[in-house]
């Protein structure tokens, strides 16, 4: 068997991989052998978790951190705070109405006590607030329900809520296009003024959902270095390396082309290898999966659509991107 992963980072970063209920029995083995840290795909998100005011549903969740106890792998939390798979009741009334802030807080601090308590001796690290930035324009903020009732400040109570929670967690800001310069220097901007304020946070997530044409290394290295100059831990939550440019839409593709494989080797190869350079400021590298048998690419941006963004194949065999990343250490 292929040497694993985790071994052959073992002075470098923690070796992660995004985990549901399917894939902890179809890919037990492979995980248990290369990955020492998992993270829930869906399962902790906040509909998922708390599909009403008065009802918690934790059996999933709880599914995976008893898998991460079984095999003595860390534990990462996703998400508190998102404007994506929320239920809508938290904002609003039982007439439909927006809520007020005041109340809003009360929900989510509430929401927050419970979800970080509950998992407070398995989850070393929380992605407390997931995406709020605006990808374009000159607006720091996405516009949201969030925003619409809240402004800035539910980013703010939303660490200091978790932080409350379980004072022992570290605590993520996380983002994608996070090595985009225009977002990046938000992303920073951000995560700066949070930290100036004093408020309790510990890390920035970088999502790194990639693909064969982009972001440049060039880009991937500077935002490494701009983020880790607020001195926080950085981690690669979410990798994957899409073969598709993210506008391109074709969906005929069954296998990969020609070239693909090999180009995603290199590119995983330099990845790592730039990556390495960093080992003091990164804390761990998590895959949005493990092996291209599945990944949510399957279904995004093109619904049914094949993607092989991993370093293990459908078979759970080593890819050409396996041997040449393992071939660093
Ligand atoms: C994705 C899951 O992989 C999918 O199964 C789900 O349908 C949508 O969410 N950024 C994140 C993750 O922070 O939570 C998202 O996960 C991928 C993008």
């Amino acid at each position: 068997t292929a040497a694993a992963l985790k071994d052959l980072f073992a002075d470098d970063f923690r070796i992660g991989a995004a985990v549901n209920p399917c894939t902890i029995r179809t890919q037990e083995k492979l995980l248990a052998h290369h990955f020492n840290s998992i993270t829930a795909e869906n399962e902790m998100k906040f509909a998922s978790v708390h599909p009403r005011e008065d009802l918690y549903t934790f059996e999933e969740a709880d599914q995976i951190a008893d898998f991460a106890r079984k095999h003595g792998m860390a534990l990462r939390g996703h998400t508190l705070v998102w404007h994506n798979q929320t239920t809508d009741w938290l904002f609003r009334d039982r007439q439909g109405r927006p809520v007020s802030k005041a109340v809003l807080f009360e929900r989510i601090r509430s929401h927050i006590q419970t979800v970080v308590g509950r998992y407070k001796d398995d989850i070393y690290a929380w992605d407390v607030v997931n995406e709020v930035i605006a990808d374009e324009g000159e607006q720091l903020l996405r516009s949201s329900l969030w925003t619409d009732i809240a402004g800035d400040e539910f980013i703010a109570k939303a660490f200091e809520y978790a932080h409350e929670s379980d004072p022992n967690a570290l605590l993520f800001y996380n983002d994608y296009n996070e090595s985009h310069p225009h977002k990046r220097d938000k992303i920073y901007t951000l995560v700066k003024s949070l930290l100036d304020r004093g408020v309790p946070i510990h890390g920035i997530g970088l999502q790194a959902h990639w693909n064969l044409y982009d972001p440049s290394l060039d880009d991937i290295r500077a935002a490494i270095e701009k983020y880790a100059s607020l001195g926080l831990q950085l981690q690669l939550t979410e990798l994957d390396m899409s073969v598709f440019r993210f506008d391109d839409k074709r969906a005929d593709l069954t296998e990969p082309a020609p070239g693909m494989l090999e180009r995603q080797a290199e590119l995983y190869e330099a990845v790592f290898k730039l990556l390495k350079e960093y080992r003091d400021c990164i804390g761990s590298v998590t895959f949005w999966g493990a092996a291209d048998d599945y990944t949510w690419l399957s279904d995004f941006p093109v619904q049914g659509r094949k993607n092989w963004p991993f370093l293990f194949d459908e078979g759970h065999r080593p890819k050409p991107a396996y041997y040449r990343v393992a071939a660093l250490t």
